[in-house]
């Protein structure tokens, strides 16, 4: 695979999870979908990096939940995330590829599923997401799963970006910074008003 240029705004996104990295709410951020009827589905989700050599942001989830359908039916979708250390967010504009059991990039789906804890591994074993609640406890303490097998339910979500705006809080008066992929794939960016 030829490796992606790294993105203008990869720098400043870069320096504002290092000056924020001792709140561990810094690699949480929400990720808007569309739902069939056409309203929008926000969720917060972990940051899980980037794919190597390219700006795609890593994210998981479990196949079984409803933004799956949600990008089945529309790979459009937006990032928001909030550095609250530095005051400043950051919005992602763009789509989501889904890599499932049958897709290509099987190792980084394995690798991602390695570099899990055993407890967040053992949700992909629990009962059905958004079903009647389960009381019998015994249903929510499966066997652990395999390290060297994801689940079948477990995906991993490959975010690309095509607008990035970036909004800093601090500074009097704020500075507002809008990044765009144009058609060559070159990323510019442009100072604008808050
Ligand atoms: C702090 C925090 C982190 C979360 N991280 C993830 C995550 O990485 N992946 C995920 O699918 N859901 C994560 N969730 C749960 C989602 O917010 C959401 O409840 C779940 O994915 C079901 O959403 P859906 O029905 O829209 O698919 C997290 C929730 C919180 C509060």
């Amino acid at each position: 695979m030829e490796a992606e240029k790294l993105a203008l705004w990869r720098a400043p996104l870069a320096r504002a999870l290092h000056l924020n990295r001792s709140l561990p709410q810094s690699r949480y951020f929400q990720l808007a979908t569309i739902r069939q009827n056409g309203y929008p589905a926000n969720r917060t989700v972990v940051y899980r990096g980037f794919r190597d050599q390219t700006n795609q942001i890593q994210m998981i989830s479990d196949l079984r939940s409803e933004k799956i359908q949600q990008i089945n039916n529309s790979p459009l979708a937006e990032i928001c995330w909030y550095f609250s250390q530095t005051r400043e967010q950051f919005r992602f504009t763009g789509t989501l590829t889904l890599i499932s059991a049958d897709s290509n990039l099987q190792s980084i789906r394995l690798q991602i599923w390695q570099q899990l804890s055993n407890a967040a591994r053992l949700q992909f074993a629990w009962p059905e997401p958004k079903q009647p609640r389960i009381e019998a406890k015994e249903a929510f303490l499966p066997p652990t799963p395999s390290v060297n097998e994801p689940l079948p339910n477990f995906g991993l979500l490959l975010f690309d970006s095509i607008e990035v705006d970036h909004l800093e809080l601090r500074g009097e008066p704020q500075n507002r910074s809008h990044y765009q992929l144009d058609q060559q794939h070159e990323w510019s960016v442009k100072s604008i008003n808050p």
